[in-house]
């Protein structure tokens, strides 16, 4: 009989609130709301009588950081940054984005567990706790971990009181010194509980992969281990619309594994074009008794790296387009929230981007499922540190007893993700020195392989040299390189594997809409509004410009692709300004900490989109002051060639050619004498005839607000969040590209305000408070809903302006 996945789900899973069933053979109660959190020590909040009425009640995902205040002094580290070529120890404020994360902090929840008796397992799960964190349950200490980034889970089924009360108290302490960028701080992932029966799977013991495919049919492999004895195991897949095109039953266990081979007639491969997902049902029975059920959706692709055709996704040769992304979601900090993870994929899809690097750790599932929903490829990171450290109390202190278990948690966990195409077992560690750095690498990748056969492993290197003679290069599947574009020949010449990743690049820094005179090429470069330009000539000494890229990528083949630091802006680590108070976010992005493109967004999306045009001219066109002065006009675009012209006269036609890297892939007009009006780019087809055509206006004073949200409906689910774009114009809606204004927020109706953010580095104003000064003439503001349905306003004013307003729309 041909059931669909959909009707079975529908009678099956049923959502209250946080309360998620399936199949009635386990639940998962995911810990949301409710908890009191309170920072300081307090070693008596593990019992269960402990009076917490007074705590403050907080939402989980939850960052007791970001509500500041930004302060120059919290975490201020004086140091030599080595990696970035530093001899002499200075003193870095906001390097981990002066926000105060560090210390001793509790939180506390309770939950009744209906179902429970002694046929049943309880774990607790908890995808990320910043950090250290130590869980105790009903007064008993179950278990801790290190690494703020892991995901890990318990056994706490001899913790249970019974099916009514059962209180759950989690310490976390954030060493100061222990982070080269913002980490966020708390339960910033979610918390589950989860009740089986005793005869049930194994946490993450399921593995799917698809070891040969071919247009007709494809292998799907399936390997899981369960708990008991006697048991069989159903396999049903079905397609991406709910029906079920195949099914195998299976009892026999080798080594306390069940193993399946499915077949999939004419499968649909997954890729970022054609992201097509199938689900696996896996039914365990004992008997005829169903005692345990898992849903797990995969992908069927193949992926290839060889010398001779680089990386290959399904049989065709493709490079990374990708992008680093730190965790931090800007004005919420690292509380993982499902839309604005979402948003950023939106922007960097439309950029063109097919990959993203969690750099430089385990990223959170929901970005994996959106990646595999929305089709990018993920290189998904573990470290930034092995045993020797970069910062005094970082990941070292727990590298001998933790790697491994850090490692094993992060692939079980994941590695059903057709999205992810790689691993990167760390970055830039100091261990590329020496051979005991060698030794780690292959423990690591070795491990790695032990728990993933089908995925290569990389290392992002920054010491070219070192590790072309320590051997440490040669020994990783595929070696990173991270900047060292002057390496890149003679690295692919002394490595043995045919091929090379820029596992980073660019490192290219500017701030959204300001832009330096004189336009000059410059390593390091800093300005007293500590600010960078967005000519996008600027960039670090260890670093390079996106141009010097895009060379390699297009004259050597064997070059698999490049991964930018960074697609968006994120707290902490603000070089070139690191020693420059009040500077406390990053200038890396190719979208600003608001998630607002830079001009940089439009130079990868002209060679990144293949598909839509892209013709963007920079900089504004509101240079008061500057008459007559020099004032060079960048165009990125997809065309070759285009036509300048300042209020209708001609400034003449350039053509990207090979003079400098940069006019292989900018067009630029560099004698432009600025007066106000209207400057007007022509785009120019192979034949030289108009194609497109873009004009930017000089404005007047600011007028009037102009809001425009990413999307018109929320979910009614008190997490869904629309991201609205404040602009101001002049009378007659043209944009004020350097206003500044002070602006208040207000939210009526069925949604909350949130955040809000305008992308300036130096900006001291908290996310969380309903006023801010536009940067740049713009600004976001967050809009969440609640779990009411019914429409949101958001009025947005400031002095001398007109308001703006916009209604958008809670459904459930
Ligand atoms: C790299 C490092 C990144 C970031 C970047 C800034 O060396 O891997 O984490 O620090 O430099 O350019």
């Amino acid at each position: 009989m041909n059931k669909t996945l959909f009707s079975l789900l529908g009678c099956l899973i049923f959502f209250c609130g946080a309360y998620f069933s399936e199949a009635q053979t386990r639940e998962i109660i995911t810990l949301k709301k409710g908890w009191k959190f309170k920072k300081g020590q307090h070693p008596s909040a593990t019992k269960v009588d402990f009076d917490d009425a007074k705590w403050e009640t907080v939402t989980v995902p939850h960052d007791w950081a970001i509500y500041g205040p930004f302060d120059k002094e919290v975490d201020k580290q004086t140091v030599a940054i080595t990696q970035n070529g530093e001899d002499i120890a200075t003193e870095k404020t906001g390097r981990t984005g002066a926000l105060p994360y560090i210390g001793e902090a509790w939180y506390r929840n309770t939950f009744s567990l209906e179902n429970f008796d002694d046929t049943k397992k309880v774990l607790l799960l908890f995808e990320g706790a910043m950090s250290e964190p130590e869980i105790f349950l009903n007064g008993e200490k179950v278990g801790e971990w290190k690494y703020g980034y892991s995901y890990f889970y318990f056994d706490v089924s001899k913790y249970i009181n019974g099916k009514s009360q059962n209180t759950l108290a989690v310490k976390l302490t954030n060493e100061g010194k222990s982070s080269r960028w913002y980490p966020g701080a708390g339960l910033y992932r979610n918390v589950r509980v989860i009740i089986k029966n005793n005869e049930s799977f194994e946490q993450w013991s399921t593995f799917i992969s698809t070891p040969s495919i071919s247009l007709d049919e494809a292998k799907v492999n399936i390997k899981t281990k369960a708990f008991g004895t006697d048991l069989k195991l159903v396999t049903e897949i079905y397609n991406k619309d709910g029906n079920e095109i195949n099914s195998k039953e299976t009892s026999t266990i080798i080594n306390n594994e069940f193993e399946q081979n499915i077949k999939v007639n004419q499968p649909q491969l997954w890729s970022p074009e054609t992201p097509y997902l199938y689900t696996a049902v896996l039914k365990l029975y004992k008997g005829d008794i169903l005692k345990d059920e898992i849903t797990q959706r995969f992908g069927i692709r193949t992926i290839d790296y060889s010398p001779n055709t680089g990386f290959s996704l399904n049989g065709e040769t493709r490079k990374f387009k990708g992008v680093c992304l730190h965790h931090d979601l800007g004005p919420i900090g690292t509380a993982v929230n499902r839309s604005a993870l979402q948003r950023q994929l939106k922007i960097l899809k439309d950029m063109g981007c097919n990959a993203i690097r969690s750099a430089h750790n385990m990223p959170s599932f929901e970005q994996l499922e959106l990646c595999d929903e929305m089709g990018f490829m993920f290189l998904a990171e573990s470290f930034d540190e092995w045993k020797k450290p970069k910062v005094e109390n970082g990941y070292n202190r727990f590298f001998d007893e933790y790697a491994e278990k850090d490692v094993v948690n992060l692939v079980r966990a994941t590695r059903n993700h057709p999205s992810i195409v790689m691993w990167s077992s760390g970055n830039e560690v100091p261990d590329q020195w020496g051979s005991e750095g060698v030794k780690r690498a292959k423990w690591l990748q070795d491990i790695f392989h032990r728990e993933d056969p089908t995925r290569p492993v990389t290392v992002g290197m920054d010491q070219v040299k070192a590790v072309m003679e320590s051997g440490f290069g040669a020994i990783m599947d595929v070696p990173g390189l991270n900047y060292r574009v002057h390496l890149y020949d003679e690295a692919y010449e002394r490595f043995p594997q045919g091929f090379l990743l820029g596992s980073e690049t660019a490192s290219t820094v500017s701030s959204r809409g300001i832009y330096k005179f004189p336009v000059e090429i410059a390593s390091m470069k800093t300005y007293p509004d500590f600010q960078s330009s967005s000519y996008d000539l600027e960039y670090c000494s260890w670093s390079n410009l996106p141009d010097d890229d895009f060379v390699l990528q297009d004259d050597r083949p064997w070059v698999i692709g490049e991964f930018v630091w960074t697609g968006f802006d994120y707290l902490g680590e603000p070089t070139p300004y690191d020693e420059a108070w009040p500077s406390r976010s990053s200038y890396f992005g190719i979208n600003d900490l608001a998630g607002l493109p830079k001009d940089r967004y439009y130079l990868y999306r002209s060679r990144w989109n293949t598909e839509d045009e892209t013709l963007h001219i920079l900089p504004h066109w509101n240079w008061q002051g500057r008459e007559g002065e020099t004032t060079p006009v960048f165009v990125y675009t997809s065309y070759d060639s285009a036509e300048l012209f300042l209020n209708g006269k001609s400034l003449g036609i350039q053509t990207k050619n090979n003079k400098t890297n940069q006019n292989r892939y900018r067009l630029m007009w560099i004698d432009v004498k600025y007066e106000p009006g209207i400057l007007k780019v022509v785009a120019l087809d192979n034949n030289g005839n108009p194609a497109a055509e873009k004009e930017i206006k000089t404005s007047g004073k600011p007028y009037e607000l102009v809001l425009d949200s990413d999307v018109k409906t929320l979910k009614a689910n008190g997490e869904d969040i629309a991201f609205v774009t404040v602009s101001v114009v002049d009378k007659n809606g043209i944009p004020c590209p350097t206003a500044t204004n002070q602006l208040q927020f207000k939210v009526e109706g069925n949604g909350l305000y949130r955040a809000a953010c305008n992308g300036d580095a130096t900006s001291l104003e908290l996310f969380h408070l309903p006023t801010m000064k536009l940067f740049s003439g713009k600004l976001v503001v967050l809009v969440q809903s609640t779990n009411k349905v019914g429409n949101i306003k958001l009025t947005v004013t400031g002095d001398n302006l007109e308001k703006g307003e916009l209604i958008i729309t809670s459904k459930k």
